[in-house]
């Protein structure tokens, strides 16, 4: 029989039984993050039982972390798709041999061309906003090139009460086209806006599976669109005096440390992350050192 034990004191947790096998769960900080040890995840592509328990963990803790995965580029796409459809990006591409399997490579060649390194959860830009991801090092900086996952469950969960209420029924703007197309010409700009309309996301967003509560503002967040002030008060041209401060205050949440989890690269070390309760930022503090990821980003329809 299968358990998952709570891992809230910190301590490793065994949650498999003898029987299965087993994962040590090593809780890596008060509020986000495990690493999973004695876990071969190529294995969970077709054993059932395990990739549940691996759901089970991710959905508590956020974000999991493996070290000295060698799974193929076909078993990397087959586990992502277990908890997900999976799709390409429109700007960085994707393997043509392994479709949803995006590579996220960083060299001496591209020293301005960085778009991971702003707080942000994967393409809330779109409609159908990211269920997940799962993401595999191939080669990383001898030192440098950390990433940073949050919290954003525990980031609204710590709000004043008074911000809590204001953003209740908040909306906001997500932009490709003032993120990843800010770079480009602008033919190419407006034609990945026209693919790609900026998307209408509600602030507090509830988390489809777990039912928590969470801040969904980030640096793909471009506005709030129904922000008022109590009596509709407009001071000169300004029609949402304090909207801005107040955006800026929510995304500027995920730089609190205590939500934070930061995680050291080796090659064939993964990480599985939930796009919904999260945030992510990547240093970048290596360059010209390489830096080659892989990353396969699972999707799901509009759930609020
Ligand atoms: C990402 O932003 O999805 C990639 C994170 C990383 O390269 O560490």
């Amino acid at each position: 029989m299968n358990q998952v034990a709570s891992t809230g004191t910190g301590a490793p947790a065994l949650v498999r039984s003898e029987v299965l096998g087993s994962i040590k769960v090593e809780q890596l900080t008060c509020s986000i993050g495990a690493q999973l040890h004695g876990v071969d995840l190529a294995d969970s592509v077709h054993d059932d039982d395990l990739f549940a328990e691996i759901k089970t963990l991710l959905l508590r803790h956020k974000v999991l972390f493996l070290r000295d995965q060698t799974f193929t580029r076909a078993e990397h796409v087959a586990f992502a798709e277990r908890f997900g459809p999976l799709r390409n990006h429109p700007v960085t591409g994707s393997d043509p041999d392994h479709p949803g399997l995006v590579h996220i490579h960083h060299g001496p060649d591209v020293k301005r061309m960085q778009y991971e390194n702003a707080f942000h959860t994967d393409g809330s830009w779109r409609e159908d906003t990211s269920m997940g991801a799962v993401l595999r090092c191939v080669k990383c900086p001898p030192v440098g090139g950390d990433t940073i996952w949050v919290n954003m469950v525990q980031a609204y969960e710590r709000l004043p009460e008074h911000i809590r209420t204001q953003i209740e029924d908040l909306r906001a703007r997500h932009s490709i086209e003032a993120s990843f197309g800010a770079v480009l010409p602008i033919e190419q700009r407006h034609k990945l806006k026209a693919q790609f309309p900026d998307a209408e996301h509600p602030v507090v967003r509830i988390h489809p599976e777990t039912g928590e509560k969470l801040l969904y503002v980030n640096s793909f967040t471009t506005h709030l669109v129904n922000f008022v002030t109590p009596d509709h008060v407009r001071f000169g041209q300004d029609y949402a005096p304090g909207a801005s401060d107040l955006l800026h205050y929510l995304i500027s949440q995920a730089r609190i440390p205590e939500y934070q989890v930061r995680w050291r690269w080796q090659p064939n070390s993964v990480a599985i992350w939930d796009n919904r309760s999260t945030q992510h930022y990547a240093v970048y503090d290596y360059w010209p050192a390489v830096r080659e990821m892989e990353r396969a980003e699972m999707f799901e329809e509009k759930y609020n």
